[in-house]
């Protein structure tokens, strides 16, 4: 699938399988942005980005939470950038702990990460996608539809994601902008599996849940993403599509006893 000319944003694209996602556009020729917090983690990846064959490698330093900093990102992306043909919304945190001992201020970090980061991402991206053509793509998660113990925070705020989604499809379909989520099953060689699932035995069992036997690689995600933007999919919004392996089928439920033993043993 060849993407020469598009122009990709991944928002939380400096590491793990959103970086994959980042990459795998860069693959396809793609001009490609990458924006998080850290700008040495920023610098990395638009080298990484480059080296992989992008048209072109951008990177911006930006926290989320923070719907001005979110805004300014656009603008200084707008220099370069007439319009975003693809906005994939990934950024996100993540660490284990029961509802019961989780301090408010942890429930607020993650949630204003996921959720309202995801709609700040959302919202002042609107006006620079592309109409009629753009699509945005949020990274959404299983704890989205599947209940799990030290995940309240997660699972409250990727629901909420989820419904984003939906909602988006709504509102912008009629200027012919495209939302839909991907949502990952247990991805190798990330910080979100490494956090929920320590240990190569512990990951082992959990692939073990997964109907195609496998964790899943981030090239299947950047495959996944480049499937859905691509015009193949051109009639395709407003969908929560599991990359899973076929985990969200029910090992994904299985495979919780697993993490809540890990995350007993780590804690
Ligand atoms: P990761 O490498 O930690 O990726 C998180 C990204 O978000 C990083 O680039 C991080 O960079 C950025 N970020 C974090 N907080 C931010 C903030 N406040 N503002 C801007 N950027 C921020 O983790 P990952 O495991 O690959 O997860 C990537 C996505 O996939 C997440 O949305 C996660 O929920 C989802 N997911 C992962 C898995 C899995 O198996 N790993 C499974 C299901 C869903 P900085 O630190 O520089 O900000
Ligand atoms: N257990 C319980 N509470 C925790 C915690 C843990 N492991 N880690 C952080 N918290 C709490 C803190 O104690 C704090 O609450 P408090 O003020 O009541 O003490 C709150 O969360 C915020 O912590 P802080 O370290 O100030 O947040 P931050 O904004 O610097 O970082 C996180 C955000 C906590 C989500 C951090 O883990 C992060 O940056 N994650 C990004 C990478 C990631 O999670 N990748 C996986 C994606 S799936």
């Amino acid at each position: 699938m060849e993407f020469q000319d598009h122009r990709v944003l991944v928002v939380g694209g400096t590491s793990g399988l959103n970086l994959g996602i980042a990459l795998g556009f860069a693959e396809a020729g793609a001009r490609v942005a990458v924006a998080s917090r850290d700008s040495a983690k920023v610098d990395a990846a638009v080298e990484h980005l480059k080296q992989a064959g992008a048209a072109e490698a951008l990177g911006f330093q930006v926290d989320v939470r923070d719907p001005d900093r979110v805004e300014a990102m656009y603008l200084e992306l707008a220099r370069h950038w007439d319009s975003i043909d693809v906005l994939v919304s990934g950024a996100a945190g993540n660490f284990p702990a029961p509802a019961a001992t989780l301090s408010p201020n942890g429930f607020k970090a993650v949630a204003e990460i996921d959720l309202h980061g995801a709609f700040h991402v959302a919202h002042f991206g609107y006006p620079h996608l592309t109409r009629p053509g753009g699509h945005l793509i949020h990274i959404s998660a299983p704890q989205a539809y599947q209940a799990m113990p030290m995940q309240s925070h997660v699972c409250a705020a990727k629901a909420g994601v989820d419904m984003l989604t939906r909602t988006l499809a709504l509102e912008w379909g009629r200027e012919g902008i495209r939302v839909n989520s991907l949502v990952p099953g247990p991805i190798a060689n990330t910080e979100g599996m490494d956090r929920l699932a320590p240990g190569e035995a512990l990951q082992a069992k959990v692939a073990s849940t997964v109907p195609l036997q496998r964790l899943g690689q981030w090239q299947d995600m950047a495959n996944a993403a480049k499937l859905l933007s691509s015009p193949l999919s051109s009639y395709i919004t407003g969908v929560v599509l599991p990359v899973d392996g076929g985990w969200s089928l029910g090992g994904v439920s299985l495979a919780m006893s697993h993490l809540a033993q890990g995350l007993n043993k780590s804690g």
